[in-house]
């Protein structure tokens, strides 16, 4: 079987924390598998989908993505731009970019030519259904439509994996569904998937759900 993501014995503690955000959190995540990560506020959801992606100092543990383990955050980064794409509650659009600028913002370093870059924005914002928008600047977009965007972004370089912390979480329903429709089609095609979410909805769209109590996994309906 192959793994997606391998994290064993995860720890994490921050300063004037009295118990640490991840207490040995283990967490295994098969290649296709569609995930989805809830539990209380606080428990360490964040936490542990950040050491997934190498974004966090660990005290403890490791973590291997698609069998790889990067040494250093140069390694992370190089892994990131790769094969992961990145999801989160905000858009973080850069405002004085246009949509698809923001969108060719993770191929730089990576696809040198500059048309082609322009192209694959725009077939990433074609994939979410916002071909339409993409010379718009975010302040001229909903936040359905930021978020689509920023879920173009995530898929710019053909990500292997995608971490996604509680990406529906400022949506309303209607554009929640939309985000889910779109990252389910793209579990269909193969990508990996691994969701925060405090939504049973989104959960239950999801094809296994794991549930994180004080910084470690409980097994969940
Ligand atoms: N950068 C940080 N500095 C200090 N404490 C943090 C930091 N990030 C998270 N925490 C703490 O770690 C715990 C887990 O946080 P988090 O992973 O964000 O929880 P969740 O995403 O499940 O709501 C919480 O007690 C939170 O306050
Ligand atoms: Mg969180």
């Amino acid at each position: 079987m192959s793994f997606a993501v391998r994290a064993v014995g995860l720890v994490k503690r921050f300063p004037g924390l009295e118990h640490p955000a991840l207490d040995h959190l283990s967490l295994d995540v098969r290649v296709g598998e569609m995930l989805a990560i809830t539990g209380p506020s606080g428990s360490g959801k964040s936490t542990a989908l950040y050491a997934m992606a190498g974004l966090i100092s660990l005290d403890g543990g490791t973590v291997a993505v698609l069998g790889d383990t990067p040494r250093g955050r140069a390694g992370w980064a190089a892994l990131r731009a790769a094969r992961i794409g990145l999801v989160f509650q905000e858009d973080w659009l850069l405002p004085t970019l246009t949509a698809r600028q923001n969108v060719e913002m993770p191929m730089i370093g990576v696809e040198p030519s500059g048309p082609r870059r322009d192209a694959r924005a725009h077939a990433a914002l074609e994939e979410v259904g916002m071909g339409a928008m993409g010379d718009r600047m975010p302040a001229g977009l909903s936040g359905g439509e930021r978020q689509r965007v920023a879920i173009a972004r995530a898929l710019a370089n053909h990500p292997a994996l995608i971490l996604a912390d509680e990406p529906t979480g400022e949506l309303d329903t209607g554009n929640s569904n939309k985000v889910m429709a779109l990252l389910t089609a793209l579990n269909r095609q193969g990508t990996t998937v691994v969701i925060v979410t405090h939504d049973p909805q989104v959960a239950g769209a999801c094809g296994r759900t794991v549930r994180v109590v004080d910084g470690k996994l409980e097994e969940g309906p």
